[in-house]
């Protein structure tokens, strides 16, 4: 039984359920703006993800061009038998990311723990969720933690026992560089506790059509994703980005294996915040998010590397994505 993070473990910074992000993120001003003033300016993709943004994100998963969610939830009816084999009874699932619980509704019903606890640093939304879960599940006790997962986060300390798995869906660990990723695998290895598990979406390579289609869909709802990134900025830092001066990039970088999503202004544009200002040049970019792919060999050694000993992967026969367990 594991009923409080273990000594060492990834401690989430957490918070109550908050109106908008997390106290954490309130020292984020100045990485927002030294972020934007670097050369090759740069937007951390956790900024997609005010309400509005985690909407635009539900709208995705469900376009024709974005494979990985209806793959990924395939795959997850595939690996039932063995999580649950595996999990035995009253397990507690923590999701790092969770957005609208909906892959937690589809674990939940397959696996029945006895405690959910959902992470995500985009607070209303996350709220709105949790709410929606606890209706439909009502034997499992569900709860919520704001927290940015890049911080140091603190798990509640009478998180429910059981077995631990922590699930990290939807290939978000794409959107971290090698040794931040690295980092975070460790962390969710410490966080699952010895002997606990890890379950893990991570999209795989494939040919650069089906790939840039994804993140370039013909209703532009990618676009509007990426481009609400400015006006979240503009509330968290007071700037004055006028997305009518952005479009939205996206293709792959085959030889660093990640789709990469700027924001590419079409003007020669001004931008001021408190304190500050850039001037961007017609055509220059800011690098909003990397979504890096893998083969199956290549995220198995990061998983061995970050210490995780029994390895076990489901794919779909199209070889698109591929769902990880792990025991920590
Ligand atoms: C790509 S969405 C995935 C949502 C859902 N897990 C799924 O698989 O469909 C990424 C989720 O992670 C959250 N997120 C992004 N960066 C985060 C961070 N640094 N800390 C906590 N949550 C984060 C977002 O708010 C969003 O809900």
């Amino acid at each position: 039984m594991n009923a409080g993070p273990p000594p060492g473990a990834l401690r989430l910074s957490a918070r109550e359920l908050a109106p908008a992000w997390p106290a954490s993120c309130a020292a984020s001003d100045s990485e927002i703006i030294a972020a934007l003033c670097e050369p090759r300016a740069r937007i951390s993709p956790k900024y997609f993800y005010d309400a509005a943004g985690s909407a635009l994100f539900e709208r995705i998963t469900r376009l024709p061009e974005y494979y990985p969610t209806r793959t990924e939830r395939a795959i997850m009816t595939l690996a039932a038998g063995e999580l649950r084999q595996q999990l035995g009874a009253g397990a507690t699932v923590i999701e790092l990311g969770a957005g609208s619980c909906e892959k937690a509704r589809l674990l939940c019903d397959l696996i029945q723990p006895r405690a959910y606890l959902a992470v995500d640093i985009s607070a209303d939304f996350l709220g709105q969720a949790v709410a929606g879960l606890r209706c439909a599940l009502p034997g499992v006790e569900v709860r919520s933690l704001v927290a940015d997962i890049e911080d140091e986060v603190t798990l509640p300390a009478d998180l429910g026992g059981g077995q631990r798995l922590v699930f990290y869906p939807g290939s978000s660990i794409g959107n971290f560089d090698p040794e931040p990723a690295a980092a975070l695998l460790a962390s969710m290895r410490r966080l699952a506790a010895a002997g606990g598990l890890a379950l893990i979406g991570v999209d795989l390579i494939k040919e650069r059509s089906l790939l840039e289609a994804a993140y370039n869909d013909a209703a532009g709802i990618t676009a509007r994703f990426n481009l609400n990134a400015l006006a979240h900025l503009n509330r968290l830092i007071g700037s004055d980005f006028d997305r009518r001066q952005w479009r939205h990039l996206a293709f792959f970088n085959a030889a660093r294996s990640r789709i990469e999503m700027h924001l590419q202004a079409t003007v020669d544009a001004r931008v001021c915040w408190r304190g500050g200002e850039r001037s961007f040049r017609r055509g220059e970019c800011i690098h909003t998010e990397n979504s890096y792919k893998y083969t199956i060999e290549h995220f198995g050694r990061m998983l061995e590397r970050a210490g995780f000993r029994e390895r076990l992967w489901w794919t779909d026969q199209r070889r698109w994505f591929a769902l990880f367990l792990a025991r920590a």
